[in-house]
């Protein structure tokens, strides 16, 4: 008697057994299942971050183009200005690229050099437009567009570097500059490119007060301002680069 108690109660347990070994066994198959399912919308969440950063970078990209849109519209309104930026833009990677820089990094200063003047939107057009002197508080007006070009640009994440460059360009070699007053190295190298491209097209450019000078005048000016107003190295470059007319060919 006492052994088919025995007997059953082993039968029993196998029976337990069997069934909690299949139990484990469709756990095991259901956790299986869903970390295939987590995989895939890993994978999936992966996939959409990727799409979504393409789609962020299109965006700004837009937004880029727009702000260059903006800015010719906003130079093409004046004779004297049309087309300015885009020298600006084409001597400044050639000075760039004669001092060493790096072509990306030429094209982030480049780039600057097409939204160094963006902030002059913000500029009422009779202050922009003056034909004679600044009162005071129209140059307190006017010395704001670097700090607003660069608020302007600041949303674009791939231009953090061109908004430094883009809020520094009227800083001086000696520090008499704005917005900050920084003088010497410590003015950001694409701030001190843009502003000897920009003040060469200026020189080179017919105003409304004088014609454009003739490249001894220029070649002389540039060289007065070299290590007073602008960086006497980059300079000497601008000069250079220029000489063959190789600036002019390639705007
Ligand atoms: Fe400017």
């Amino acid at each position: 008697m006492a052994g088919s108690v025995g007997l059953s109660q082993a039968l029993s347990y196998a029976r337990d057994l069997k069934s909690l070994y299949e139990t484990s066994r469709a756990r095991e198959r259901e956790l299986e299942q869903a970390q295939e399912r987590l995989r895939h919308a890993y994978a999936q969440s992966r996939q959409y971050a990727v799409d979504l950063r393409k789609t962020y970078r299109r965006l700004q990209h837009a937004i880029f183009q727009s702000l260059l849109g903006l800015a010719n519209a906003l130079e093409a309104k004046d004779a004297y200005t049309r087309g300015h930026s885009e020298r600006v833009a084409a001597l400044a990677r050639q000075v760039a690229l004669a001092a060493g820089v790096p072509p990306a990094e030429a094209d982030i200063i480049a780039q600057a050099g097409l939204l160094h003047d963006l902030g002059k939107i913000g500029i009422p057009e009779h202050v922009l437009r003056k034909a004679g002197p600044l009162s005071a508080e129209e140059w307190t007006v006017m010395r704001r567009h670097p700090i607003v070009g660069a608020q302007i640009v600041a949303p674009l994440e791939f231009f953090a570097d061109g908004a430094i460059i883009v809020r520094h360009h009227h800083e001086r070699h000696d520090g008499s500059g704005y917005p900050d007053g920084l003088r010497g190295e410590r003015i950001p190298l694409g701030s001190r490119i843009v502003a000897v491209a920009d003040v060469y097209d200026a020189l080179t450019s017919d105003r409304p007060y004088r014609p454009r000078l003739s490249r001894e005048d220029t070649v002389r000016q540039l060289r007065a301002e070299g290590g007073r107003t602008l960086d006497v190295r980059l300079t000497t470059l601008c000069i250079q680069v220029t000489d063959d007319g190789a600036a002019e060919r390639a705007i």
